[in-house]
């Protein structure tokens, strides 16, 4: 039987699919890239704000059209818009026949038999525990250079706009000796760069004969090889450590890039915002980094337009992009979310029209920042480790340096996999230009 898994959201729903075609893949299922073969097709979804969730309904419904060509199609939709919603999702969408939560994963197989068989299925079931940590994801979205693996999952933060603790659960750390039989294989086989991922990383613990923190990690992963490039995400500012800077200031194959949602400038949002940090602390924490890493990039997420929000609150968030002067920045407008705190006690009363001129706002001055600070990259060289053919151009190759910008480039004898030496000449606020130093 045949399995085609669509996935939508975050760097963990991409980890996640990996899982799911392992399970699947252990269990006689094939993974086909190619939908027209498939007899069950998963979309693994995103609940973060209600555009992500129209998106997947919309995507639903376009199935119809290929069930009516091969009726015994079975659709699943799975992570975190199936577990926000559960069963309601199977009474609102007649042609989905089962949705299976992000702690459920493991009996897909089980589910599958029985929605081969015509029941319905609704697994939504939370862990407190599961990490998949005995398993060796199946890279289906893979380029052979940098892979992604999970660390830990869940989160216990409870920002007050974010459904993720509720669609993701409790935090749990997986065991850093399966972590480091990950990277090691993902070596062996020819990657030369891993992401380890968790929704906040500095909350990394392991409890075992001996505890294992988030930097001591991330030291033993940067020991496998020096060729081999560890980067991370996301981290939260609130315990962004001075230990982890030092670990990360200390060895030349942890990447130089940061990123910190800071989500608003304004420390009456930061509160309402339930994140545990103010404006100061942040700035000091973008000091630290700054400190201990000169060249190191930084990036961030902000929502504009949350609860209550007034126009020198996004004043405040504006100045604080002009100080920190981000690299990139994930920009949103806020979405309320049933069950949060903010759905609970708040009110989403800044008008759409005036979200939407904050975000633009921002995002105006964030892409002359990004500019300006890829035209000061003109004239330096960096280390560049190719990961493909430009989108653009068959004769150009892309990679990322250590900061994680993309660079392009022409070909010349240069493959995927490789480090290369690239100067940039030329910029635009999203990538860098360069070619390949020869000598
Ligand atoms: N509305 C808008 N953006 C949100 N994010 C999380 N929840 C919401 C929401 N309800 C953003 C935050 C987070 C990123 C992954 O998504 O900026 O860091
Ligand atoms: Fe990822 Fe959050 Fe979206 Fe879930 S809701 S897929 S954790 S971004």
């Amino acid at each position: 039987m045949n399995v085609y898994i669509e996935t939508y959201g975050c760097q963990m729903n991409f980890a996640d699919s990996d899982v799911i075609g392992a399970i699947l893949g252990k269990e006689g299922y094939s993974i086909v890239n190619d939908i027209a073969t498939a007899d069950y097709v998963m979309i693994n979804t995103c609940a973060i704000r209600d555009n992500a969730e129209q998106r997947i309904r919309h995507r639903v419904h376009d199935l119809k059209a290929l069930q009516r060509k091969k009726p015994s199609l079975r659709i699943g939709v799975l992570g975190c818009m199936a577990e926000r919603l559960k069963t309601q999702l199977l009474a609102e969408e007649d042609n989905i026949s089962f949705v299976a939560g992000p702690d459920s994963y493991r009996s897909l197989p089980q589910i599958l038999r029985k929605v081969g068989q015509g029941g319905k299925a609704a697994e939504t079931e939370l862990s407190t525990t599961e990490t998949y940590d005995d398993i060796q994801p199946v890279r289906l979205n893979g380029n052979g250079v940098s892979a992604y693996i999970s660390i830990m999952r869940g989160c216990q933060n409870f920002c007050a706009y974010c459904v993720v603790p509720y669609t993701r659960g409790r935090e749990r750390s997986r065991n850093p000796e399966t972590v480091m039989a990950e990277a090691r294989s993902l070596y062996d086989e020819g990657y030369k760069e891993v992401v380890l991922l968790g929704q906040n990383v500095n909350s990394y613990r392991y409890e075992g004969a001996e505890a294992m923190s988030f930097p001591r990690l991330l030291e033993s992963v940067a020991a496998i090889a020096p060729d081999l490039r560890v980067r991370y995400a996301t981290s939260h500012p609130k315990d962004l450590s001075d230990d982890l800077l030092r670990v990360m200031a200390d060895h030349d194959n942890i990447c130089k890039s940061i990123h910190l949602p800071v989500q608003s400038g304004s420390d009456r949002m930061l509160k309402l915002m339930n994140r545990h940090y103010d404006r100061a602390w942040y700035l000091d924490r973008i000091d630290a980094i700054r400190r201990y890493m000169p060249d190191c990039s930084i990036t961030t997420d902000i929502i504009a337009g949350f609860c209550t929000e007034t126009e020198e609150d996004h004043q405040a968030t504006l100045d604080l992009f002009r100080r920190v002067r981000y690299d990139y920045a994930f920009m949103f407008k806020f979405s309320m979310r049933p069950d949060t705190y903010a759905a609970k006690h708040l009110s989403d009363d800044v008008p759409d029209e005036v979200k939407t001129r904050r975000l633009e706002e921002i995002i105006a001055l964030q892409g002359q920042i990004a500019l300006e600070n890829n035209q000061k990259e003109i004239g330096r060289t960096y280390e560049v480790l190719v990961e493909g053919v430009s989108h653009r151009s068959d004769s150009q190759l892309f990679g990322r340096n250590s900061q994680n910008k993309v660079l392009v480039f022409d070909r010349h004898e240069a493959k995927p996999g490789q480090y290369v030496r690239v100067k940039v000449t030329g910029c635009t606020a999203a990538t860098l230009k360069g070619e390949i130093e020869t000598s």
